[in-house]
């Protein structure tokens, strides 16, 4: 019965893989100065390692547009699974930073229910903790994947998770007004690393331009609509089931979907949202006006959009006859469906 379970749990086929990443990523992370090791391991120890969403559609996405038939998930690791695996690491180390560096941004108190690396050690190792890292991703990459291509699709992701953090940060009332706005700032905050790292699997594989515009397509998608839930939930959850604050961003003067949306129906909202959050009493009227809108709900149904797309671009990929391509390929589309359920 555990062999059945483990046929029909694609999560269960990479669970060795996943864990060997931590292990790596653990043993990785050794600095000459055991202040720095311990802060830039915080979030790498066992229990405060999070959900492990990148190496897991990472590591997915490539048993899904793997050509090499030798090379299914449940086969013998062999060289390539191998760099499939350092990209999914440096990955990791990449997304970790930037909670690291978001949280000094942010003077967050709280991340994956912990308290933030900032919080513990202070915003100065934690900076310092999180350029060590990001040297840490790349040398690896240098090292492991030797691929210029790929490198630069990974540089292409740090820069972009830049400019969305720029981009949010510094926002006129006019841009803070603006849907597309809005969307691009979430795609370069949130979208940028997966999209571009299944970019680069596809590339490690050896793809098509085709192949690889459909994984990337698919990180895209997967990756907005995980920012509108997560938009959504900082307004319904409540900071013991997220983790993290709620109602953050509107105290943080982050205009997002759901007030977007409001703001459709309400227009007169827009003179608030224009005038920004500093006074709390807009804060109040704000959320007033989004209780009676529709707001909440149209942000799920443009998830709902963007998670269909995702499922949409694996759809699209070349057909495959190969049992353990076909079950990756609905695990990448299974997390669609649950990404866009999930309350935390
Ligand atoms: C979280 O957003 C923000 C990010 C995941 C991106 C942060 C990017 C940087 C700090 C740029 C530098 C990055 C690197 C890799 C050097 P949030 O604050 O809306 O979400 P939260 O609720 O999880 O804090
Ligand atoms: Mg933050
Ligand atoms: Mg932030």
């Amino acid at each position: 019965e555990q062999m059945a379970k483990e046929l029909l749990d694609p999560l269960a086929l990479i669970k060795d893989e996943v864990s060997e990443i931590s292990n790596r990523l653990r043993s990785m992370v050794v600095a000459e100065v055991p202040e720095l090791t311990l802060a830039a391991g915080y979030f790498f120890r066992a229990g405060a390692e999070g959900k492990r969403t990148c190496p897991t559609v990472l590591l997915l996405m490539a048993s899904s547009i793997s050509m090499d038939m030798a090379d299914p998930i449940f086969g013998s690791k062999n060289e390539i699974r191998e760099r499939y695996m350092r990209l999914a690491e440096i990955t990791e180390l990449i997304h970790v930073t930037s909670l690291i560096h978001d949280d000094v941004l942010d003077d967050a108190n709280t991340r994956r229910g912990m308290d933030s690396l900032n919080c513990v050690m202070g915003k100065k190792l934690a900076v310092l903790a999180g350029d060590f890292l990001l040297s840490k991703a790349f040398s690896t990459a240098a090292v492991s994947l030797d691929n210029a291509e790929v490198i630069l699709l990974l540089a292409t992701a740090v820069n972009n998770l830049v400019t969305g953090e720029f981009m949010q940060m510094r926002i006129t009332p006019i841009q803070r007004c603006s849907m597309d706005y809005y969307l691009q700032k979430s795609y370069y905050k949130t979208a940028a690393l997966i999209s571009n790292s299944c970019k680069a699997v596809s590339v490690l594989a050896g793809q098509t331009a085709e192949v690889a515009t459909l994984a990337y397509q698919y990180g895209k998608h997967l990756g907005i609509a995980y920012q509108l839930i997560d938009d959504i939930l900082d307004f319904t959850g409540t900071s013991a089931s997220l983790g993290k604050g709620s109602l953050s961003d509107i105290h943080q003067g982050i205009v997002t979907a759901p007030i977007l949306f409001a703001m459709e129906e309400y227009p007169q909202l827009r003179v608030i949202v224009e005038q920004g959050f500093d006074d709390p009493s807009n804060v109040d009227a704000a959320l007033a006006y989004l209780a009676r809108s529709k707001g909440i709900e149209r942000t799920r149904l443009l998830a709902a959009e963007h998670a269909k797309l995702a499922a949409d671009a694996i759809d699209a990929l070349p057909e495959s006859k190969d049992g353990s391509v076909l079950i990756s390929r609905q695990a990448l589309k299974d997390l669609t469906e649950k990404l866009i359920k999930r309350t935390k």
